[in-house]
């Protein structure tokens, strides 16, 4: 019997209701095929780090590359200064792993509303394929030259001297302003290999879909990175003729998205347009509450998570959309190889918002983040007997 072992990581704000969700599904699930999942939970996240001091340390990353998969939750505390945590612990599991690919499906399942007008389940079917190593994501970068003010500038004789205004408040930040060299500064890296593997893969990706359409998304026309990426782009290419091929403008793309989203199929894209246009993708399937997430090493481990944020508002409220973390199972599953499980949560997924009866506020409804979980759960367990 197929045995499986899953590290998870609750983390921050409702990362711990809506992973609860998600290992109730895939534990109803199992529980009806027969499929063995062995859960094993580790801390991560800002209470560990404020209690501890770690972030994420190379030992823990090196336990975490003990498993095929990782489940989390979501990251970030207000406690804590912005980035530490972000870049500690989730940016360095992908980049630390080598989880190149970012795999974002956006699709509107029926009984969703779409804020597009007119725009219907088979409208919005795409799969983003963001390259999640590489682009102004690689760390190199800071704030440099911070330092107190060198000079003097005396604007009074070019600027309003009696306006009290302007001498007590604004004169001085613009006096800050311009005697301070501070500048901040980020390189983006675009690499052969790193742009090579994400393209060929979503090339494979697209090959097995129905409307073989690939578009490649980037800022070719301004920023030589992408122009880079674009020129590999079309080289594998060549290898793909029996899939259409094309490429967009990000800016574009953000126009299309809305008003055509009918014409896209699967798209490749860089790290940061890559985070954007798939924020975006959440909104046109009708929220950040059902968007789900994988990042995959294909010879490594392999994370999963909902692409929300960890919401600190409504932590421990059990008010969530726990729909996001039980997709993001379920695509796990699938990278398992249990493709039989990973298809009941999915098309249990689909019943439940079809019918409309359980769903959270987000949704308009009134149901709790556990109760959502629960009918999920017993309708994947259902299906997966059938
Ligand atoms: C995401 C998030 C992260 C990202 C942040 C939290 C660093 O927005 O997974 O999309 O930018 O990749
Ligand atoms: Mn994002």
């Amino acid at each position: 019997m197929a045995s499986h072992k899953i590290a998870v990581i609750p983390g921050d704000g409702i990362g711990p209701e809506v992973v609860a969700e998600g290992r109730k599904v895939v534990d109803a699930v199992a529980g009806r095929t027969g499929l063995s999942i062995e859960w094993e939970e580790f801390p991560f996240g800002a209470d560990h780090y404020l209690k501890t001091g770690e972030v994420l340390s190379d030992s823990s990353l090196g336990s975490l590359s003990k498993f095929k998969a990782v489940y989390l939750g979501a990251i970030g505390d207000p406690r804590v200064k912005t980035g530490v945590l972000e870049r500690g612990l989730l940016l360095r599991m992908r980049f630390g792993l080598d989880m190149f690919i970012n795999y974002r499906p956006v699709k509107l399942y029926p009984g969703v509303q779409c804020p597009l007008v007119g725009k219907r389940p088979e409208d919005i079917d795409i799969i983003c394929v963001r390259e999640n190593t590489e682009d102004l994501y690689i760390g190199i970068g800071n704030v440099f030259k911070q330092a107190e003010p060198k000079r003097r500038v005396d604007f009074s004789a070019v600027f309003k001297e009696k306006d009290p205004e302007y001498e007590t408040r604004i004169g001085m930040q613009i006096e800050r302003a311009s005697t301070t060299d501070d500048l901040a500064a980020n390189v983006g890296v675009v690499t052969r290999k790193g742009s090579r593997r994400i393209i060929e893969y979503a090339f494979e990706l697209a090959k097995r879909r129905s409307k073989k359409r690939l578009t490649c998304v980037t800022k070719s026309n301004a920023i030589e990175m992408y122009r880079f990426w674009d020129t590999v782009f079309e080289e594998v290419g060549k290898a793909y003729p029996g899939v259409e091929q094309e490429k967009n403008y990000v800016d574009a793309v953000t126009q299309w998205f809305v008003r055509t989203p009918e014409h896209y199929d699967v798209m490749v894209l860089p790290n940061m347009f890559g985070d954007i246009i798939t924020d975006l993708g959440a909104a046109i399937q009708g929220g950040m509450g059902l968007a789900a997430s994988g990042n995959i090493n294909p010879a490594g481990t392999s994370m999963f998570e909902p692409i929300h944020g960890s919401a600190p508002k409504y932590k421990g409220q059990n008010r969530v959309n726990p729909i996001a973390a039980i997709s993001a199972a379920s695509l796990m599953l699938g990278h398992l190889g249990a493709a039989r499980e990973s298809k009941a949560i999915e098309d249990a997924v689909a019943a439940v918002l079809a019918e409309g009866k359980v769903r959270t506020y987000d949704l308009g409804g009134q149901s709790s983040t556990s109760e959502v979980g629960d009918a999920i759960a017993v309708r994947a367990a259902e299906l997966a007997g059938a």
